[in-house]
């Protein structure tokens, strides 16, 4: 804990009056009963806010406002230019009773061009104060964009830390599919929830897939409950009548996969064959239906190590909250969280994304399929391998159109989402595995299988784009699949055929 205010002693939950949503636009904090350390923080930040017009340049040349997205076709003002985050600390307090969060986010990053302010996306909340490299910065907010002006400009290449205090009620975000996210409050508790934009809700940050970073996430809550996130428990402490859950996830996450869940869980502690941490955690209401989910985790990542290659991360699980009306799951890293007990195909699905998604991740959201079409091809696979219908059986259902899910497979290709609000739709889905089906009927199981291995191992951790995945399969089977993808990834409408054209 560095910045004087990162971890306040004194209570966390509702030690101030209750606040009223902050309007659109605020450059100043307002006056508020505050912690000692932090009205310190804001006296100085009035202090140095002052008029006078600001020099952009502040002695560093080239100086310039970071841009307020990072050129997301499908998301243009998500993400944020001129800086690249590499860990993100949040010290987050929440009450279930009132609804209240209280967060510390300190981001440590590093320029990428000369900045003489910076953005951050955040969606509702109210800013206390910032600084940045320990010194007051000027805040203004406009819309979902924070903007953080520095005391000082930041030269290229320069590693600092960013400092923002924030509380309020988070909100949920509907989407443009209708699908909701953010912050979503249960009977007893909240789960975070991020893509493709929530995350913005419950932290400030570089909200774009393309910006992965280290997280340390500690959250205080009443005694009683339990506060999950992803990675592993580093620290657990009771104090008073309040517990701190201290979660570390040291391989890079994108921000739309973070996730923190607070109820009274049953937990479920094992390793996976005898050396993964295993940490389930589900809603006690649903305990009964829930009874078997620790043994399937653990057989699912099993055989999804023996068909993906080696787990990405240090640690793996599942949250099942209770949220009957959510209508999905998401993928968070290391433990996917699930509305209600998941069926064996959405548990094989979700566990999939850890590869897909997770580990290797789209630098842009139009490559979606990615994710999404790689997840459902991991069901057909499972099924396949466990007694049902082949996947070639499955791709016949689909182009059909006799399975249930295959309907609005035709309406887009796969690779080109035409707005946002289509990236989870159909096509991105059941088209998306459909395309994968076709390469392994081009290039055989053998170099298919060898395929999704390398493009596991190659792009680990990283970000990656379809252009290196039609690369990767030209690579490994020698062979010129421009018309397959043309026909199957980028062609409008339902291919003529069911087999990929001759060459
Ligand atoms: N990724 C989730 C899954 O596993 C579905 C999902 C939830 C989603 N929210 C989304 C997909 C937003 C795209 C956009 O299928
Ligand atoms: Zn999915």
């Amino acid at each position: 804990m560095h910045a004087p205010f990162a971890h306040r002693s004194a209570p966390l939950i509702a030690v101030h009056p209750p606040v009223p949503e902050e309007p659109a636009l605020r450059t100043r904090p307002s006056p508020r009963p505050l912690s000692a350390a932090l009205a310190l923080l804001l006296c100085a930040a009035a202090c140095t806010s002052g008029g006078g017009s600001h020099d952009d340049s502040d002695g560093v040349p080239g100086a310039r406002p970071g841009a307020a997205g990072v050129g997301d076709r499908l998301f243009p003002g998500l993400g944020n230019g001129g800086y690249d985050v590499t860990r993100y600390r949040l010290t987050l307090g929440y009450s279930p009773d009132s609804h209240r969060l209280e967060g510390t986010a300190e981001l440590t990053a590093r320029t990428t061009r000369a900045l003489s302010s910076l953005n951050l996306d955040l969606a509702g909340l109210r800013v206390r104060g910032a600084t940045v490299d320990g010194e007051p910065a000027r805040t203004a907010r406009t819309g979902t964009e924070l903007t953080l002006t520095p005391a000082a400009a930041l030269p290229k290449g320069r590693t600092f830390k960013a400092t923002i205090v924030y509380d309020g009620r988070p909100r949920t975000i509907s989407d443009p599919d209708g699908s909701e996210e953010g912050w979503i409050e249960t009977e007893d508790g909240a789960v975070g929830l991020g893509e493709p934009t929530g995350s913005m809700a419950w932290f400030p940050g570089n909200h774009h897939p393309s910006d992965k970073a280290a997280y340390d996430i500690t959250i205080t809550v009443p005694r009683g409950y339990t506060a999950v996130s992803n990675g592993e428990l580093a620290d657990r402490a009771e104090h008073g009548d309040r517990t701190t859950f201290h979660w570390r996830t040291a391989e890079p996450m994108a921000s739309y996969l973070a996730t923190v869940a607070i109820d009274d869980f049953d937990i479920h502690t094992t390793t996976t064959d005898g050396t993964l941490p295993q940490y389930v955690a589900v809603d006690p209401g649903l305990a009964d239906r829930a009874a078997d989910l620790p043994d399937q985790v653990t057989e699912v990542i099993d055989w999804e190590t023996r068909t993906f290659g080696r787990y990405p991360f240090s640690s793996t699980g599942a949250i099942v909250a209770d949220l009957p009306d959510l209508g999905y799951a998401l993928e968070t890293q290391t433990k996917p969280v699930f509305p209600s007990p998941p069926g064996e195909a959405l548990l094989v699905h979700e566990l999939a994304h850890q590869w897909f998604g997770d580990s290797v991740t789209p630098r842009a959201w139009k490559d979606m399929w990615l994710n999404e079409g790689f997840a459902t091809y991991a069901e057909w696979l499972w099924e396949e391998d466990h007694d049902g219908r082949t996947a070639q059986e499955i791709f016949d259902d689909f182009y059909d159109g006799t399975d249930d899910e295959s309907e609005g497979i035709w309406a887009f290709p796969p690779a080109s989402p035409p707005s946002a609000g289509r990236v989870s739709d159909p096509p991105v889905y059941g088209r998306g595995a459909m395309v994968l089906h076709q390469v392994r009927e081009a290039v055989g199981d053998k170099t298919f299988f060898a395929i999704l291995r390398a493009w596991t191992r190659d792009h680990r951790h990283g970000n990656a784009d379809t252009r290196q995945f039609i690369a990767l399969c030209e690579k490994k089977s020698g062979q010129d699949l421009r018309d397959l993808f043309d026909v199957w990834l980028y062609g409008d409408g339902k291919p003529a055929s069911a087999t990929s054209p001759p060459r």
